[in-house]
């Protein structure tokens, strides 16, 4: 026991993650992964309304609705309130994917994800009610920066590893891995949001959604496909941090897509050979060979080199300092946030499309 107990130490300073490690938190990720299906099985119910909220300012908006900064009356805490119109989901044949996001938000439980703190609905909007982000989003700073530096790549692209981790283990597909689904917490670490393409499988899925720039080839391809396209956006998101800009690019999105089932691109001079190796070994066309994919599964990021010097465990705990803490002043702080129109709250004396979301 304690010879064990000292190699465990040994290995942990050296970097990298033992294969009995991993089997420990394997065990770790099936009791959250169990928490995840007892919730997604029982059916929540609503548990606010919008009179319990002030709106005050529209975070971020998206194509079925706008997300405000909103006051619990009651406890004076602060939230993200997603509204979505009903009627926009109806026509862009979003129902399904509206219903994953609620169920998927309500049973997450990761220190790397938002989840649903209260949800409700109106006559004409679906309300969802996280924990409010302060430090904005990875997007902004990353655009302000230009690029980051590798170090910080590095902290926020491990997060990502685990949060994906903890996904798949749930049997979850994300599906919309970018900069501006990963928002900064006031401690420097990253929640990541935006469950609307996330989706429950158990197999192949076949839906083509995404971004264009983060999207894998096997999607493009109109393959049936599954976890390994996360990984795929995890390849593009390393990319985008240390270069500043997606490895595919293009104006035309059709010529985006010809890149990425091409599979070629170039890395910056300034790139360690880490990174690169690392990169190279995740952007591959063939999901047979894609990291992440393989018979080790994530352990091979865990003991990629580019990893080297992450404490994965003391990253889980939030014992590494984060490379960046945002100066949030107080807990409704919205600085970090672009400025937007408040936006026109439509209203109906009846309850649209009640049918559609009676389950909601
Ligand atoms: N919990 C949060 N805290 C702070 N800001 C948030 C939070 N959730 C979302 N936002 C802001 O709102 C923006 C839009 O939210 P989100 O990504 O969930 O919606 P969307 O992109 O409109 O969704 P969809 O892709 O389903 O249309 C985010 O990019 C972010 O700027
Ligand atoms: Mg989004």
């Amino acid at each position: 026991m304690a010879d064990d107990a000292k190699r465990t130490i040994a290995m942990t300073s050296l970097g990298g993650y033992s294969t009995s490690r991993q089997e420990q938190y394997n065990q770790y990720l099936h009791k959250l992964r169990q928490d995840f299906i007892d919730t997604w099985n029982e059916k929540p119910q609503t548990n606010a309304k919008l009179c319990d909220f002030e709106k005050q300012k529209v975070l971020g908006t998206g194509a079925f609705g706008v997300v405000y900064l909103s006051r619990h009356v009651h406890t004076g805490r602060y939230y993200a309130m997603k509204m979505l119109e009903k009627e926009k989901i109806v026509k862009l044949k979003q129902i399904e994917h509206s219903y994953y996001e609620k169920k998927i938000l309500c049973g997450l439980n990761f220190p790397f994800c938002v989840y649903m703190k209260y949800f409700f609905k109106d006559n004409v909007y679906l309300y969802y009610v996280l924990p409010f982000v302060a430090g904005g989003e990875m997007f902004s700073h990353l655009r302000k920066l230009g690029r980051f530096e590798e170090r910080s790549s590095k902290f926020y692209g491990a997060q990502v590893v685990l949060a994906l981790e903890y996904l798949h283990a749930c049997e979850l597909v994300y599906r919309d891995l970018k900069p501006e689904n990963i928002l900064i917490e006031r401690t420097g670490y990253i929640k990541i949001t935006d469950f609307g393409f996330c989706k429950l499988i158990r197999g192949r899925t076949w839906t083509l959604c995404g971004t264009p720039e983060y999207l894998a080839p096997e999607i493009i391809l109109s393959k049936g496909y599954g976890m390994s396209v996360d990984w795929w956006s995890l390849g593009i998101l390393l990319f985008e941090m240390s270069a500043g800009h997606p490895p595919f690019y293009a104006s035309d999105p059709m010529r985006i897509y010809e890149k990425i089932v091409a599979g070629k691109y170039r890395c910056p001079n300034h790139f360690s050979q880490e990174l690169r190796d690392l990169i190279s070994r995740v952007l591959q066309v063939d999901i047979t060979r894609r990291l992440g994919n393989l018979k080790n599964g994530v352990l091979d990021f865990k003991n990629h080199k580019w990893f080297a010097e992450i404490d994965w465990d003391g990253l889980l705990n939030s014992r590494i300092p984060a490379p960046f803490i945002p100066k949030v002043r107080s807990p409704g702080d919205t600085t970090y946030f672009d400025s937007f129109e408040d936006e026109l709250t439509k209203e109906s004396p009846i309850c649209l499309f009640e049918d559609d979301f009676a389950d909601f």
